[in-house]
């Protein structure tokens, strides 16, 4: 998919079965190239479909991928607690708005245009671009597409046959489910539920969300979203101008200049009238073209492999410094959701344990790519031992941090909890696995691929403490009086 410039040009549409068959084996044969990569589809950070890194699902998108390190035997799960990620979207109106820009700019310095004469193999690409339709519209705004609302479909039969006895029909009317108020968070939700409808009774349609048992999904932004609603990260680093100095600099930096000049080469265009944020909307561009409409895009022939991982790299700054490591309160503004998450785990342990059947078990929580970052780093997932920069891109080359494989469209984080009885041991126990887009991740503390519930929670005392004083997104007290002077 991604050629140099010199490329064969493909603008006609391919069926996407073809599409991602013949996807997967270029895909393969960059990656044979790179060792030590894991998968090298997944450049778009969170952009990326989810198939990409669940490659498995190309071929049959409602086998469960059932991981052989979930438990079997002699533990039963007795809740699962499901963060997801809203399924593929359009691009926001403010994407939009570039991708006309650039339209606008091939068209006006276009191949046609005689001052800049052409001189050499970027010609066709040129015009294959500017003749490419620009299917997107300012409504579409964001909102999730008809392939987003069958990634959630499809993952929740997965789901389904993974964790039968959760899923089961007896607990429809039992399910939890919670969103965020964005059209596409909760029509991920209305999805997944028609899913669920689907792997239960899959001659009937679903009814709508509104008479189904479970009711409609409630929403909570305070949960869902709590990054707005933290006063501390809203002042420190959204509203603040210097917060993501890093991702400035590498717009400017010399890996980001290569790729202006080259891009302007190809398209025609003056340098000048170009800028990093034009180029890593065109190649979003490629990615939309691809999860949106399925097709092959003449955009994905402009940029090469190194070139995808510039972008991506940029892509991943902004997500650090925006949403993980790059500062605590990042991070710390999703305690609430991980205490959340702790007391539903607690009431399931405590009904268990006075022989009480489980009140929810089965929680779904629909949110962002921001939603789960944070909450992930508050856990301490995928964090290298430098921070990422703008000045060490080649020292960075197999990070731990790539949002790509951590949270691409319908990205899932689930905690499963189970109750565990042998003959042998006295005591009941309960245990926890976490997986992270259907496959199990290994727990922070032990590197184990399960843990004794009460370890677990041990190992994150701190802040679930911490959180409950919940003073983490409060601003230190400014005295007006003074600041006045
Ligand atoms: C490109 O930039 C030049 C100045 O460098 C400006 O005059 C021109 O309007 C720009 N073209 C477009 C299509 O934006
Ligand atoms: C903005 O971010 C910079 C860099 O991290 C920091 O030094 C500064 O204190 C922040 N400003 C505010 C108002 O928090
Ligand atoms: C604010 O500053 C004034 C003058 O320095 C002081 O008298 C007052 O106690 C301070 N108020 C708070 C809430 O710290």
């Amino acid at each position: 998919m991604l050629r140099g410039p010199r490329g064969h040009l493909r603008a006609s549409v391919v069926p996407a079965a073809a599409l991602a068959a013949a996807l997967l084996s270029s895909f393969a044969r960059c990656s044979v190239a790179e060792a030590g990569e894991r998968g090298s589809s997944s450049y778009f950070g969170t952009k990326t479909r989810y198939e990409d890194v669940n490659p498995g699902l190309l071929a049959d998108p409602e086998a469960p991928q059932r991981d052989p390190r979930l438990l079997q035997g002699t533990c039963t799960p007795v809740q699962l607690i499901a963060l997801i990620r809203h399924g593929t979207r359009y691009p926001t109106a403010k994407q939009v708005r570039k991708l006309r820009h650039l339209h606008e700019l091939l068209r006006a310095h276009g191949p046609d245009d005689p001052s800049v004469a052409a001189a050499g193999g970027g010609r066709s690409l040129a015009a294959a671009l500017a003749d490419w339709p620009l299917w997107y519209a300012d409504w579409m705004d964001g909102q999730l597409v008809e392939k987003g609302r069958q990634d959630m479909r499809q993952l929740a039969l997965r789901l389904a046959s993974l964790f039968p006895d959760l899923f089961s029909r007896e607990n429809y009317g039992r399910l939890r489910l919670v969103t965020s108020s964005k059209h596409r968070c909760v029509d991920s939700s209305a999805a997944f539920l028609q899913g669920l409808w689907q792997h239960h009774y899959p001659d009937s349609p679903p009814p709508s969300v509104a008479d189904m048992e479970c009711g409609p999904p409630r929403i909570n932004d305070k949960l869902m979203r709590f990054f707005d609603h933290c006063e501390k990260f809203l002042t420190e680093v959204e509203r603040n101008a210097t917060a993501l100095y890093h991702v400035e600099a590498f717009k400017t930096g010399p890996e980001m200049q290569n790729i202006l000049k080259k891009v302007a080469a190809i398209l025609q265009v003056p340098v000048s009238n170009l800028s990093a944020d034009l180029i890593q909307v065109a190649f979003f561009t490629c990615s939309f073209d691809l999860a949106i409409k399925g097709v092959n895009s003449p955009w994905c022939d402009v940029f090469d492999i190194d070139d995808a991982k510039v972008l991506e790299y940029l892509n991943d700054l902004k997500q650090y410094w925006k949403r993980s490591y790059g500062y605590t309160i990042n991070s710390r503004s999703s305690c609430t959701l991980f205490q959340d998450i702790f007391q539903h785990l607690d009431r399931a342990v405590e009904q268990k344990q006075r022989s009480q059947p489980v009140s929810s078990p089965v929680i779904l929580q629909f949110g962002h790519a921001e939603t789960l970052l944070p909450l992930l780093s508050l856990m301490g997932y995928f964090k290298d031992k430098e921070p990422l920069t703008a000045y060490n891109f080649e020292k960075q080359a197999h990070r731990e941090f790539r949002s790509g494989h951590i949270v691409p469209y319908a990205s899932n984080l689930i905690f499963v909890l189970y109750h565990c009885e042998d003959a042998k041991t006295p005591r009941e126990e309960f245990q926890v696995q976490m997986l992270l887009n259907e496959k199990v991740l290994p727990l922070v503390p032990s590197q184990e691929t399960v843990s004794l519930y009460e370890d677990l929670k041990s190992h994150y005392q701190d802040i679930l403490q911490s959180c409950q004083d919940s003073e983490e997104c409060e601003l230190p007290k400014w005295n007006s009086t003074s600041d006045e002077l």
